[in-house]
């Protein structure tokens, strides 16, 4: 998709779709009014009528009948005035293209509001992203005639920060759109030695330094967590390791690390087949991971980054992991199991002592962690926890600037008898309330008191049905909250 800033009037471009704005609380003005008046008033016309308000996400769909240029005009809501930010432009972009991407080859935004900022490129962000589909397994894949070009009219436009804004707002959404196929891909494809090989091709074409550890590494490391949960798979589980160097030499540094369960079907501790259905998104913190990977050399971080993927199975074969099984993670606490489905928060307990090894100074993970964490906070809002207040506050701010919800849940202290163990240090679940806190207060346990935020995506990571402003399946979130974490710190 090409993108331009354009300085023609928006009525004398040729295009397959122009698309104007309308604020909800504002009269027909500017690109709108002269529209409407080309098109003998049918615009205003329909939404005196009450049928089109202008709210964030909604749009209105015309025919020109050949009296502009445009073959159709889409008027796309924008909301309030004053409640006009990125975040709605962002939705403003996703809503167009996945409304237009059918028939739409030349695009032209009109919008009628001063672009400045990060509007461009949230704007922009959103077009990306809204055209998003898996389509690599239906057999008629021809893809739809998607967009080819968008040209933005924009009055006195500065072309080096368009250009700016343009770059980094591609970065962004290829990095979100390579996570959501990860995430879409069957398990039968991706398995932990297929995330290896794409983990080595991110890492060639990034130069990033690489290390896949594998079974027998993992036995010499003791990492205990990981080769439980294994266990029942007979494919071999991938610890890997991507180390981002800064270009010029720096003291600090961070770890990312990302659950890869490529398929959790609860080991002995069984799921019922409806709970079964989608858990090849398992793997969606590794997605993440991965998908920051990619973008990293890019966005150029002054510090080292390491990213880190504890991936396995979660199956039930004869020699899987067993309730009741004690087992002893990489840094040497016993672990009583008390439910094989709890299996994340296991092999994260090897990949969180490896990070604290490596002695990074902050460490943020991300995992499709618990059902409880959906139930608190719904599908669309991750939990974050941890235990320090400025990281936290961080991440806060980096998902505001991102488009993404996130919540912060309490770590308490009357929860923590909950995964106490009659006969090891701990145990892998504790009750039915609070299951989302008492998760994080297990990885807690692994942490060595470094900086440290825990994100449970296991809502916002996948839509099954598809939203009005994700994708069908897995939607990549967290990828730009990540980014722009690494731009904050
Ligand atoms: N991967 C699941 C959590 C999950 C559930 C993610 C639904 C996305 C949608 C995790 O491994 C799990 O099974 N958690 C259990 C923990 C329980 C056994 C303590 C859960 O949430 O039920
Ligand atoms: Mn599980
Ligand atoms: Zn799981």
């Amino acid at each position: 998709m090409e993108f331009r800033l354009n300085e023609a009037s928006a009525l004398n471009i040729k295009c397959s779709v122009l698309v104007v704005g309308k604020f909800e609380d504002q009269d027909f003005n500017g690109e709108l009014a002269q529209v409407d008046k080309k098109l003998g008033g049918e615009l205003s016309k329909i939404c005196s009528e009450g049928d089109f308000k202008g709210e964030v996400g909604t749009s209105l769909l015309v025919s020109t009948l050949s009296k502009i240029k445009a073959e159709r005009v889409l008027v796309a809501g924008l909301g309030k005035r004053k409640k006009l930010t990125a975040d709605v432009l962002r939705k403003t972009g996703i809503s167009v293209s996945k409304k237009v991407k059918p028939f739409s080859k030349k695009l032209v935004y009109a919008l009628g509001i001063p672009l400045k900022k990060d509007n461009f490129s949230a704007l922009i962000e959103g077009t990306l992203l809204g055209t998003y589909e898996f389509t690599k397994y239906k057999s008629d894949n021809k893809k739809a005639n998607g967009i080819e070009s968008v040209d933005i009219v924009c009055e006195v436009a500065d072309s080096n920060r368009f250009d700016k804004e343009l770059g980094y707002a591609e970065l962004i959404s290829d990095a979100t759109n390579f996570t959501r196929d990860l995430v879409n891909e069957p398990p039968v494809y991706l398995n932990p030695t297929r995330l290896a090989t794409i983990a080595e091709e991110i890492a060639g074409e990034n130069n990033l330094k690489l290390t896949i550890l594998d079974k027998e590494d993992m036995l010499k490391r003791r990492m205990g967590g990981l080769l439980a949960v294994n266990k029942g798979s007979t494919e071999p589980p991938k610890f890997i390791h991507f180390t981002y160097e800064p270009k010029r030499k720096s003291g600090k540094s961070i770890a990312i690390v990302g659950k890869g369960i490529t398929f959790d079907s609860g080991g002995l501790s069984l799921k019922p087949p409806d709970s079964m259905r989608t858990m090849k998104m398992d793997m969606a913190g590794a997605g993440v991971v991965m998908g920051v990977m990619k973008a990293i050399s890019k966005i150029n971080p002054p510090y080292r980054v390491h990213g880190l993927i504890p991936s396995t199975e979660n199956m039930t074969g004869g020699g899987a992991y067993k309730v009741d099984d004690v087992i002893r993670a990489m840094n040497g606490k016993t672990i009583e199991v008390v439910n094989t489905d709890a299996e994340g928060r296991i092999v994260l307990a090897d990949a969180l002592s490896y990070a604290v090894e490596l002695g990074v100074g902050e460490i943020v993970d991300l995992a499709t962690l618990t059902g409880a964490c959906i139930v608190g906070l719904g599908a669309h809002t991750a939990g974050i926890m941890g235990n320090n207040e400025n990281l936290l506050n961080k991440i806060k701010k980096a998902a505001a600037l991102a488009g993404e919800k996130v919540w912060e849940l309490p770590l308490d202290e009357d929860l923590r008898k909950d995964i106490d163990s009659n006969i090891a240090d701990i145990k892998n679940a504790g009750s039915r309330w609070g299951g989302a806190i008492t998760a994080a207060m297990f990885l807690e346990n692994f942490v060595s008191g470094k900086p440290w935020a825990h994100i449970d995506i296991a809502g916002p990571a996948f839509n099954d049905k598809g939203g009005r402003y994700s994708p069908k399946g897995g939607t990549g979130f967290g990828v730009r909250m990540i980014i722009r974490y690494l731009l904050l710190s």
